[in-house]
Order: C-alpha cells, then sequence, then structure tokens
C-alpha cells in the first residue's frame, strides 16, 4: 500500500508522526532582544501537531538580521527562549527544527544593531525595497564583499548557532538557502561577482553552502541538518544564468552527506521542473512545498515524488491544519494584515485563529 501524508517518516534522525510539515514562516514578533516571546511559545504549541515545525527564518549573528523583530540564536536571552517553544512542542508531541537565516545584502540599517554589518559575496546591493521598524519599505545599504579569510568566522557563526538551536532542545536545522539571502547571493550568478574560489563557475558558486552543510553536519550529526532551495526564483534581486545547472550542482556536490532532507520551495516558472531536477540529482528525503492543496500533498506522497509536503499559508489560519485535513474540515482563511506584525496587538492573526473542534 503506498503511504499517505498522515502516515508516520523518518528525515535523518527525527521520526516525524504524518508528513505535514510547518513551512518556516517570519512573523516579526520577537522581543526586544530578538528572543522568543511566550506568545511565540504559544503560536508554535498550538501548531505542534504538524509532523515536524520548521521555524520562522532565525538569525545566526547580528549581521544575519535583515527584517525587524526577527528572533536569534546567538546571546542566552534567545537560547532561553527558543528552549521555551522546544519544551511546548516536545510536550505535545510534535517536533522542531530551526530555520538559520543569514539574510547578506537583504537588510535594513534600522532593523539591526547599530554596530551589525552588511555583508555579501559582492559589493552590489539588493534592489528590492524592505519594511523598516515602521512597516514602510525602505532601500536596503549596499553591502561590504566578504573577503575569502571572512568566510571562515560567517561559517562559524552558523556552526555556533546549530549548536545552540540543539542545546535549547530543538530536533534539528535548516539551512535557508533560498529568496535571495546570503547563502543563494553566493549560488546567484547575477549577485556573486567574485573571482575567487568561492565564485564563476557552478563549482565555485556552490562551495559556500556546500562547505556550510558541510560544517553543521560534522558540528550536530548529518541526519539533523535539511536545507532549503527554491530554484529560479527572482525574490531580492536573483538573477541566475543558469539555475538548473547551479542547483544540479550543488545537489550532486552535499548528496551524499547523509543530510536530513532537501526541502523544496517549488515555483511554476523556473523555466524547467524543479522537482524532477531534485529527484535526479539528489538521493535524500525531499520536502516539497509550494502552493500545495490536500489533494496534491496526497498525490505527491502516494506516488513517491516526496517524502513529505509543507504548508505556509495554511498553517497561519489553521493551528490544528492536520486535523481539518484528516476530518475533511474546511480551512480557515488567514489575513494578511497581520502577517508580519499586529503592530500593538501581536496576538491577533497569531495565536486567535481558533481550532475548528
Ligand atoms: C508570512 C510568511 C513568512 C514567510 N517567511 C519565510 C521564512 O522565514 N523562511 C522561508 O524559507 N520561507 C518563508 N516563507 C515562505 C513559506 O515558507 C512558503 O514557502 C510559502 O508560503 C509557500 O507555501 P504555501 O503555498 O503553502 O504558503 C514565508 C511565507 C509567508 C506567508
Amino acid at each position: 500500500m503506498s503511504a499517505d501524508i498522515f502516515s508516520s517518516v523518518r528525515l535523518g534522525d527525527i521520526e516525524l508522526a504524518n508528513r505535514v510539515v510547518m513551512a518556516p514562516m517570519t512573523r516579526d514578533r520577537a522581543g526586544p532582544l530578538d528572543e522568543p516571546t511566550e506568545l511565540m511559545v504559544e503560536y508554535y504549541r498550538q501548531r505542534a501537531s504538524a509532523g515536524l515545525i520548521i521555524t520562522e527564518g532565525t538569525q545566526p549573528s547580528p549581521a544575519g538580521k535583515g527584517y525587524w523583530r526577527t528572533p536569534g540564536i546567538h546571546s542566552p536571552e534567545q537560547v532561553e527562549g527558543w528552549r521555551k517553544v522546544a519544551d511546548a512542542v516536545h510536550e505535545q508531541g510534535g517536533r522542531i527544527a530551526m530555520q538559520l537565516m543569514h539574510v547578506g545584502r537583504a537588510s535594513v540599517r534600522a532593523n539591526k544593531a547599530a554596530d551589525a554589518e552588511t555583508v555579501a559575496p559582492s559589493a552590489i546591493a539588493s534592489p528590492d525595497p524592505i519594511p523598516g521598524p515602521d512597516g514602510v519599505p525602505v532601500p536596503t545599504e549596499m553591502p561590504r564583499a566578504l573577503e575569502a579569510s571572512d568566510i571562515p568566522q560567517v561559517i562559524a557563526q552558523y556552526v555556533a548557532a546549530a549548536r545552540n538551536a540543539i542545546a535549547a532542545g530543538l530536533d534539528g536545522v535548516e539551512l535557508h538557502c533560498a529568496s535571495g539571502y546570503l547563502p543563494m547571493q553566493f549560488l546567484s550568478s547575477n549577485s556573486n561577482q567574485r573571482g575567487d574560489a568561492y565564485g564563476g563557475s557552478a563549482e565555485n558558486r556552490v562551495r559556500f553552502v556546500v562547505e556550510t552543510l558541510s560544517a553543521l553536519a560534522a558540528a550536530i550529526g548529518p541526519g539533523r541538518v535539511g536545507f532549503r532551495i527554491c530554484p529560479g526564483v527572482t525574490f531580492n534581486g536573483m538573477a541566475d544564468a543558469d539555475p538548473a545547472e547551479t542547483y544540479a550542482t550543488l545537489l550532486r556536490a552535499v548528496d551524499g552527506m547523509g543530510l536530513a532532507w532537501c526541502h523544496l520551495i517549488h515555483i511554476p516558472n523556473a523555466g524547467f521542473d524543479a522537482l524532477d531536477l531534485v529527484r535526479a540529482n539528489w538521493s535524500g528525503a525531499v520536502i516539497e512545498n509550494c502552493g500545495l492543496t490536500l489533494d496534491k500533498a496526497q498525490g505527491l506522497i502516494a506516488d513517491g515524488r516526496a517524502d513529505a509536503v509543507s504548508f505556509g499559508y495554511a498553517f497561519i489560519g489553521n493551528p490544528d491544519l492536520v486535523e481539518r485535513f484528516r476530518n475533511g474540515i474546511p480551512l480557515a482563511k488567514a489575513d494578511r494584515a497581520t502577517f508580519y506584525t499586529g503592530y500593538g496587538d501581536d496576538a491577533k492573526g497569531y495565536t486567535d485563529y481558533p481550532r475548528a473542534g
């Protein structure tokens, strides 16, 4: 009999009770020290019946922060906050991995600590404005191009962050290599104009991600490390000359490391089928994402095209998404106006969506 989304599955070292994953979602509700708050604990607790929660993008270092009120995992207060989140999810029988998100050049000065640098593979600013503390989009800063000698330190910050996540009790980490943030800035030919071993050919442009994943795997075990990609996306000024070649090269380079999953944001307009590309170049587990319905998700699992499926929007308005799917209960719509912050009433559109039953 073929598997369905309600069946258990193992992703690396992590045992999931079902295959419905909560996709990482930035919600801009961290506290003044970029620490998870009690409200965030409640938000994740409510959604713990997902087979796996992947947290909102979390900065490994002050320089990795790009958006207002996003959480970090580089200070004791942040580790303590995440411990409460992980405990709450585990008490409900759920699993939780942290998405490590370093924004690189996709950053606004007013959103981060005064002494935090803005860095990228090359000194090329992101063309897409980003909301500042008042929610109004402003231009991003010109980044400083990382020296080759800076790169080990950036990777060491990711490693320290992953160790902190494990120390806080989370089950694993996911390296965010999509959406035009630092790892994707290395991958993409237009944002990476380096002349050294980290730029130029696809083999060179994937090097930063390969070295980071390898360091994360060495630090916390490969079975607790996943990564997220979105071949062909143009968000935050990405324009790769040949994304199919870039991602095939990346996938082949990290296949065989024993990593826990490849999480694919599968966009329809990449010019090729990204799931076919992943399947052809990667033998590990795949979490498929983007615009899925229950039917599509069931089909992907039944056909063995994906090992798990993730949902973003649907988890915002439906904390009990898995139970709704299981019982055929219609889904509630999420309110876009409160996606990123309640501006004075953080609970609004965050922890106040009711369960169906
Ligand atoms: C409010 C919001 C915040 C998001 N933040 C992140 C993020 O921090 N990291 C990430 O990788 N993707 C992020 N995404 C993308 C989602 O993880 C997901 O890929 C996207 O919503 C498509 O899946 P869906 O069609 O099921 O919603 C975000 C999406 C939304 C709606």
